[in-house]
């Protein structure tokens, strides 16, 4: 699904790969741990890398967008104890396949941006949870980090300084869930992954209880670039408060669907553009900007929207991950909705009752609508579960299986409509 192009703007992370050179020399080449190499060298003081992540304007790419330099600035460096540092590559989102590539094709970016993190918050161990389904890539990230600790870039003393830093790779089974920052730390920690209740928040009681500081591979994978170019440069290649560059994952009905690297506030029509338009020309009609959970919007309203958190949030929806999914005219979205409600009732932990029963209820429901046996009732009835699944779980899958139900009935009620009445589709057929 994923290929290589150079259809980039400004990109950092995905810039000059090209499928042979991912590995350390190459990296070195690019001008790779030169980041880690001048803080220790130059004793750089942590507090000095935080301020910079805060004024480059970093927000988390794993979906929810919070302030990374803040973030880092909440772990208790001087916490007697052992703290950790983990990475989150359990990307599982329906759409989304970014973090994929960056262990597939710069592998290092990622271990000198977790390593310039342990130095920054005072850490000593860190841990990767890679997807189960990226096998693959789990076999290639623990190459890069044997190459890594050969070359002294992780490991004790690193590079003749006082800091050590232990990195260990660690291979989920697939679950949806792990993704989630606790699930994913009770699975490291052997469990079943299940999320826990917050407070307390990992930063203060995180893996086996100790404060731990989770990130997303892309959030990372950022760093080396931001302090190589200068924290400012970064915010600047945004928009204020949406700094940097963001890896788009563009998927569904256009020509080229891949990875792209864009600034942030790059409106949407451009990386349409990059994506080599719509598949065989035909109209858009609906965009899933932020990985499955984000509410969908109208065609040509995202045709008038820019990628960045603010934006699309005006617009009525999520930046999320960065995953969108763009859908033709001849998509139907009772079988869209039908195929995105399936995910989450099968991808529900099953913890909390609301989510466990609703997610199902509401595929069961929208599963009735597509085949014909749908009743006018439903779409209210629809809502409703999904209000009732909203902002009452532990966690926010709940939200996530919530939020396409109602975004889907509101934008395409008539859709939803037709199919009860007719007891088929309003589009014909889908070509594909
Ligand atoms: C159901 C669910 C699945 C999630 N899946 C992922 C994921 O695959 N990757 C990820 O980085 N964050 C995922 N998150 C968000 C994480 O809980 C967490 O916010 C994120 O890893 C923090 O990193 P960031 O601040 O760098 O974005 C998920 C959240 C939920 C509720």
């Amino acid at each position: 699904m994923t290929s290589l192009h150079n259809r980039h703007i400004n990109p950092l992370i995905l810039k000059d790969l090209t499928g042979d050179n991912w590995r350390l020399a190459d990296y070195v080449k690019r001008g790779g741990y030169s980041a880690l190499r001048r803080i220790l060298e130059e004793k750089i003081a942590p507090e000095q890398i935080i301020a910079d992540l805060k004024a480059s304007g970093l927000r988390g790419r794993g979906g929810a967008g919070f302030p990374t330099g803040l973030k880092w600035s909440f772990m208790p460096r001087q916490f007697p104890g052992q703290k950790y540092l983990v990475c989150n590559t359990d990307e599982g989102e329906p759409g989304t396949f970014k973090d994929r590539d960056i262990i597939r094709y710069n592998p290092h970016a990622l271990i000198e941006g977790m390593a310039i993190g342990a130095y920054a918050m005072g850490i000593t161990v860190g841990y990767n949870y890679i997807h189960g389904e990226i096998f693959q890539e789990y076999l290639r990230f623990e190459e890069a980090l044997e190459e890594a600790r050969a070359a002294g870039f992780l490991g004790d003393r690193i590079l003749g300084s006082d800091f050590s830093f232990q990195l260990h790779a660690h291979h989920g089974y697939g679950a949806y869930i792990c993704g989630e920052e606790t699930a994913l730390l009770e699975s490291l920690e052997g469990k079943k992954g299940q999320p826990r209740f917050k407070p307390p928040f990992p930063a203060s009681f995180g893996l086996y209880g100790k404060p731990t500081t989770i990130n997303n591979t892309e959030t990372f994978s950022a760093v080396p670039f931001i302090l190589n170019i200068g924290a400012e440069n970064y915010a600047a290649l945004g928009k204020p408060n949406n700094g940097g560059t963001k890896i788009f994952s563009i998927s569904g009905d256009v020509e080229r669907p891949g990875n792209y690297e864009v600034p942030l506030g790059t409106p949407f029509a451009k990386l349409m553009e990059l994506a080599g338009g719509m598949r065989g020309g035909k109209k858009i009609k609906a965009v899933i900007p932020g990985g499955s959970s984000a509410p969908v919007i109208r065609g040509e309203i995202m045709m008038e929207t820019d990628l960045d958190y603010d934006s699309i949030a005006k617009a009525g929806s999520m930046l999320g991950s960065g995953a969108v999914i763009v859908m033709d005219e001849t998509r139907c979205m009772v079988k869209a909705l039908e195929r995105l409600s399936y995910f989450y009732y099968e991808e529900s932990c099953g913890q909390c009752t609301p989510c466990r029963e609703g997610t199902g209820w509401m595929y069961r429901m929208i599963h009735r609508i597509e085949h014909g046996e749908g009743r006018q009732s439903d779409l209210d009835m629809l809502n409703s579960i999904a209000d009732n699944i909203q902002g009452r779980t532990i966690c926010a899958l709940g939200d996530a299986a919530a939020m396409p139900v109602r975004a889907f009935i509101k934008q395409f009620r008539e859709e939803f409509e037709y199919h009860v009445e007719h007891k088929h589709c309003l589009v014909p057929v889908s070509a594909y």
